[in-house]
């Protein structure tokens, strides 16, 4: 579905992504973990069209969508859930939900869309005329996250959902994502809690200094000496 092809990213002189691949199939969970300044951020942006790469190849469902626009890319049915939430704090939860259907093709599916997100996050229909500065953490999270599913995307790509929330909604949040897998959503999913990611992953992608140093399935990558030591912690 998603295939990353030699993919170099800099800011200005300074380049921080270097020659990466990475591919994500249809239906399939993928993980991207690294440590801090690792360039995972920089690598999602770059696919979604808001960060231009230097060189390299993007391509999503067999087209080439290198230097497109962000807006044309969510049409196209890739979506970021970015990292740090970027809630409306004054607006409601509704309103902010609102927000992610913003292609003609999402407006026209809003109702039924709304409805399915209600399902995966009950807690957010009981919000729903709440404003979001007023969420907890985890409601935030969960927010950002169905703001995203609005534009019905075939590709979900979520920058460190679990940054900052407690271990239970941490396991709340990975089930829905357990959830939207089971309806058919791929999933390409960015962390630095490795364990977690990679447990829930069925492939994984391990970055360091902006190059792809391991890969491999999800468990054998949690089984990886050199990954428990520095990441996992035995
Ligand atoms: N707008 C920017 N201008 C210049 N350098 C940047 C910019 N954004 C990020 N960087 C640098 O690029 C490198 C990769 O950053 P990036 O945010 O992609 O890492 P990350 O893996 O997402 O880290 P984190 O886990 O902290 O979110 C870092 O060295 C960072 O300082
Ligand atoms: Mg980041």
């Amino acid at each position: 579905m998603l295939s990353v092809k030699g993919l170099s990213v800099a800011y200005g002189e300074i380049q921080v992504v270097w020659d990466l691949n990475l591919e994500v199939g249809k239906g399939e969970k993928v993980a991207m973990v690294g440590p801090n300044g690792a360039g995972k951020t920089t690598t999602l942006k770059s696919i979604v069209g808001l960060i231009p790469p230097k060189s390299g190849r993007v391509e999503f469902l067999g087209e080439d969508i290198t230097g497109k626009h962000a807006h044309d890319i969510v049409r196209k049915g890739i979506t970021l859930v970015p990292e740090g939430r970027r809630l409306f704090p004054k607006m409601t939860v509704i309103e902010n939900l609102e927000l992610g259907a913003f292609t003609p093709e999402a407006k026209a599916k809003k109702g039924d869309t709304l409805e399915w997100i209600f399902q995966i996050f009950p807690v957010l229909k009981e919000r729903r005329n709440q404003t979001a500065e007023t969420l907890s953490g985890g409601e935030g999270q969960m927010l950002a996250i169905a703001r995203g599913l609005m534009s019905r995307p075939k590709l979900l790509m979520l920058d460190e959902p679990s940054l900052g929330l407690a271990p239970k909604l941490v396991a709340q949040i990975f089930a829905s994502f357990e959830r939207l897998h089971e309806e058919g959503m791929t999933i390409l999913l960015v962390e630095q809690f490795v364990a977690k990611a990679l447990s829930f992953a069925e492939r994984g992608y391990l970055l360091e200094r902006g190059r792809i140093v391991k890969e491999g399935a999800g468990e054998e990558l949690l089984r990886d000496e050199y990954i428990r030591k520095v990441y996992v912690g035995g």
